[in-house]
């Protein structure tokens, strides 16, 4: 048998061996990169580098990186699907190429991992006008001793990989597949079918082109090799499982869920309920879990998050288990993770708050909501439910509208989803006329304005410490849109009117003295030696950019900012209110 941890091992002793620098897992939430909201693989926080900026950890990287990919999260429940996935990688940054990736790979996989072989299947690109058959990678593996008939050309749909968002590095890929003893499924049987005989575990793509906004694929200045192996897959397929679920990382919690359910539904009914808590609470651990301090709310990364929870929720009722049991599943996985993702132990008590407050929440409503449903069903018309009542099921009860569909399913009914589509953007419109017009979520993006209001965010954090003169007052949660900054920090009552005067003179007079801001990369030691404040998401020498104000602030970010305080115009609070317990948020614009 070999766990989990052993193999997180094996994979990155084997390419520090091979001169790979080991780096840390970046946060579950990408740094400015608007087009995904979570990070869905290890590449991800790469593309700088990917793209030509030297690392300062040098041309060779393997890490265990913590993702989110919630395309799928309808098909979760079945035995391959998950929201959460650790991803093992590897890169070379315009350094090897496609000899020494595949002959690494193949050598891992027989010689460390001892999979025989003869149980192994792999699949090139088979080429099109963007980019030539791949003769070369075939080659290599034919050389390494796999047979030419298990050596797979598949287009670009099977064989091509990236860009993580819109735009970015991608290319053309090789995939590793394990064959399981199962008949094929038709003549044509390959690793393009899902039929289950072919099981991928890895993926080594090979980074040449840079993917424009147009659609077109331009050559990259250097060749990169990236790869990706599934860790929970791979167990899985190690211990000759047939699901992740039975790893050493879900058992527990399986074994947990199953011996406090008394509710008597069919059995595979009830495994899949169990497999949807199990995975969702999983997600929703690590995403509140993150140093980056999320919450559930109705936007972005916040409403995944809440529909995670909500989802995990009515299958909790579906198990007759007490809605409560979502915080243990949860503490077992802090337990489980919190010495390879450290930040799981720092912030487990907000994790279990946040999840209590959330499950508190919909608890008073899903059960009414349901009622609602009901009798919903009894009186539609053509066997669908309106966008209206969708709507109302959303508004009042907090249904989300993948829950309606769902429910709806399961009683063989359809929802008019675009007409619950035109009321919700509706509401939107009505809600935009009231005072919270200015304030609707979003996503960061990269003008001249947004980049004043980082700046501003981080004269406002050095000044919330400075006048509230605690030491332990930390950024939870920032977002920021052209017209406004919003800011969440730890403290335990409201601010008194003084208080939010005095924060906003001292962001003020920062802006007044006309501080340069500058910009330095330095390992993550250096930062935290040097006392830069920011979101320490790895455990490893990282290397991160580090903003400063003149002497006032320090921070690590991503950035965009202002060259110049001076360029800020006039700071003004605008709420103070409380965000979630122990959270207070504040808004406030620039003039
Ligand atoms: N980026 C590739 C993937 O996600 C290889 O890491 O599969």
């Amino acid at each position: 048998m070999i766990t989990s941890k052993e193999l997180r091992e094996k994979y990155l002793q084997f390419f520090k061996d091979r001169g790979h620098a080991i780096i840390g897992s970046a946060s579950i939430i990408p740094d400015n990169d608007p087009t995904v909201l979570f990070t869905t693989a290890g590449m991800h926080p790469l593309v700088p580098y990917l793209l030509g900026a030297p690392h300062p950890q040098g041309k060779r990287l393997a890490d265990v990186q913590k993702c989110v990919r919630t395309g799928d999260i309808d098909d979760v429940g079945d035995a391959t699907h998950c929201t959460f996935f650790e991803m093992l990688g590897n890169w070379s940054l315009g350094d090897y190429f496609k000899k020494e990736s595949i002959t690494w790979s193949f050598q891992f996989l027989t010689e460390v991992l001892k999979i025989n072989p003869a149980n192994l299947a792999v699949s090139v690109f088979a080429g099109d006008a963007d980019a030539p058959r791949d003769e070369v990678s075939a080659d290599i593996w034919a050389a390494l001793g796999i047979p030419r008939s298990r050596i797979f050309y598949l287009p670009k749909e099977n064989n091509w990989w990236g860009p993580a968002g819109i735009t970015g590095p991608c290319g053309p890929d090789t995939e590793i597949f394990i064959v399981r003893d199962v008949p094929d499924c038709s003549p044509e049987c390959s690793p393009a079918c899902s039929c289950g005989k072919y099981v991928e575990i890895w993926n080594n793509v090979f980074m040449e082109y840079n993917k424009q906004a147009d659609g077109s694929f331009i050559p990259l200045a250097q060749k990169n090799v990236d790869t990706g192996m599934g860790l929970e897959r791979t167990v899985a397929m190690l211990n000759g499982y047939g699901t992740v679920y039975e790893t050493d990382v879900f058992a527990p919690i399986i074994q947990l869920l199953k011996s406090k359910t008394t509710a008597d539904i069919p059995g595979d009914e009830a495994i899949r309920a169990i497999r949807i808590i199990a995975d969702h609470i999983r997600t929703a651990t690590f995403i509140l879990g993150d140093d980056k301090g999320l919450s559930p709310s109705n936007v972005d990364q916040g409403y995944i998050l809440r529909r995670l929870i909500r989802r995990s929720l009515r299958f909790a009722r579906k198990l007759e288990l007490d809605p409560l049991i979502l915080t243990q599943v949860s503490q077992l996985y802090v337990d489980i993770y919190k010495d390879i993702y450290e930040e799981l132990g720092r912030n487990n008590e907000r994790i279990i708050e946040e999840l209590k407050l959330e499950i508190e929440k919909f608890s008073r409503t899903l059960q009414q909501g349901l009622k609602e449903f009901e009798k919903l069903c009894q009186y539609i018309q053509n066997n669908s439910i309106s966008g209206k009542a969708a709507f109302r099921l959303y508004d009042t009860f907090g249904f989300p509208i993948e829950m309606t569909v769902e429910l709806a399913r399961d009683n063989g009914i359809t929802v008019d989803v675009e007409g619950y589509e035109a009321c919700y953007k509706e509401h939107q419109l009505k809600s935009q006329a009231g005072a919270e017009q200015k304030f609707k979520g979003g996503l960061a993006d990269n003008t001249e304005e947004t980049a004043k209001l980082h700046t501003a965010t981080h004269i406002l954090l050095a000044s919330l410490k400075k006048v509230l003169g605690d030491e332990g007052i930390q950024q939870k949660g920032s977002n920021i849109t052209a017209e406004r900054l919003r800011f969440d920090f730890n403290f335990p009552r409201p601010l008194t009117a003084e208080e939010i005067k005095a924060v906003e003179d001292a962001v003020n007079a920062v802006i007044k003295a006309g501080y340069e801001v500058t910009c330095r990369e330095m390992p993550l030691d250096e930062a935290k030696r040097s006392g830069a404040t920011g979101v320490f998401d790895s455990r490893y020498d990282q290397v991160v950019k580090v903003y400063s104000i003149g002497d006032y602030s320090k921070e690590i970010c991503g950035g965009p900012h202002a060259k110049n305080t001076a360029d800020l115009g006039s700071f003004e609070i605008v709420k103070e209110q409380s965000s979630s317990s122990g959270i207070r948020r504040i808004k406030a614009i620039l003039k």
